[in-house]
């Protein structure tokens, strides 16, 4: 099972499975991480925005128009920022790190 990890803005790492073809958004939901996504991938909005670490951000799919369109509302944007919800897992991302930004609400869920 590929994995990923989630970076809280305080720094915690929290690494879980990232099943192929699940969204990093998805991914998160699953996983109790408090990542928004207001419009349930629909790119209707910013709140699944997320900061790709920078080695693994040109092993991404490139993002669309709508994306960046999106992107641009987002608050605290970065050059590796990218949408949770259209980054979909598969083989190649296994070790996939995103950081979780911290000018937003977003807060790091302890599941136990
Ligand atoms: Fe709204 Fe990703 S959940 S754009």
């Amino acid at each position: 099972m590929p994995k990923m990890t989630f970076i809280a803005p305080d720094g915690n790492r929290l690494e879980v499975e990232a099943p192929e073809g699940l969204s990093v958004l998805e991914i998160a939901h699953r996983n109790k991480i408090d990542l928004e996504g207001a419009c349930e991938g629909s790119l209707a909005c910013s709140t699944c925005h997320i900061v790709v670490a920078p080695e693994w951000y040109d092993k991404l799919a490139a993002a669309s128009d709508d994306e960046e369109d999106m992107l641009d509302l987002a608050f605290g944007l970065t050059s590796t920022s990218r949408l949770g919800c259209q980054i979909i897992m598969k083989p190649e991302l296994d070790g996939l790190v995103v950081t979780l930004p911290s000018a937003t609400r977003n807060m790091m869920v302890d599941k136990k």
